[in-house]
């Protein structure tokens, strides 16, 4: 692939960007800046760098972000800054989204990629992914309002009533919730139907990929290949 076509795929702007770029030896490979735009480049597993900065070429991008709070995952935010903000400008210009979306005040595991296809995995309704959010609650967690969370409650969008997978006590005031849909305020709702209500809500893991203890909120890592095996399992074997 020539080399600005290359950066033009990661993100690194128009065509005319990227060829203006690389004339200015603003790009190197092992090392070397690479001045003429139309070297032709072998594009898989290719490292390089921008300004400096280390990359490597990928076909599509998928990553994880630790979502803080009063953040919104549009990428047309309207009231608070947006998730794709915290990720380096080339990931926002090759049109990452987030797979799914948390509410503002949603902290936790959120995932971002460019592959149209992963994102309709992830979150057809069908593929029955399982989400676990920690719970934090108002009132302190009871056997019953467990009960009536994995027996199912009534939402008033919903023909039948909605069961959660599984609900496990944490401590106190906090509980650890499984869910394989991704209904509107879904777990906000849930638990006010079994009488309680959420202080806050953290999305700890998604289809068996747990939030790495790691990060700090606002902090994300590239996806890795068993990372995707795993959700791509998860949402052909529709569990996880
Ligand atoms: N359920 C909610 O109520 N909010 C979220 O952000 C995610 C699931």
């Amino acid at each position: 692939m020539q080399l600005e076509r290359l950066l033009q795929s990661q993100g690194f702007g128009t065509r005319k960007e990227c060829r203006a770029l690389i004339r200015h030896g603003r790009c190197t490979v092992a090392g070397e800046a690479v001045e003429d735009p139309f070297a032709e480049i072998v594009a898989a597993g290719l490292e390089f760098a921008v300004d400096g900065v280390p990359w490597r070429y990928r076909e599509k991008a998928y990553v994880l972000l630790y979502k803080p709070a009063d953040t919104e995952c549009s990428r047309s935010p309207r009231g608070y800054p947006g998730v794709l903000a915290l990720l380096p400008p080339p990931l926002y210009a090759r049109g990452m989204q987030s797979v799914g979306r948390l509410d503002v005040d949603t902290t936790g595991l959120l995932l971002l990629t460019d592959d149209g296809a992963f994102i309709h995995a992830v979150t057809s309704p069908k593929r029955k992914v399982h989400k676990i959010y920690r719970v934090t609650a108002k009132h302190p967690v009871t056997a019953d309002m467990l009960k009536q969370l994995t027996d199912g409650v009534v939402l008033n969008d919903a023909p039948e009533p909605v069961a959660a997978i599984a609900a496990e006590t944490i401590d106190e005031c906090r509980f650890h919730l499984t869910i394989s849909e991704g209904r509107y305020h879904q777990v906000k709702r849930m638990v006010a139907a079994a009488g309680n209500r959420i202080e806050a809500l953290c999305r700890v893991a998604v289809g068996g990929l747990t939030l790495p203890e790691t990060l700090q909120p606002g902090e994300w890592q590239w996806l890795e290949e068993a990372d995707l095996r795993r959700l791509w399992n998860a949402a052909e074997l529709g569990k996880a």
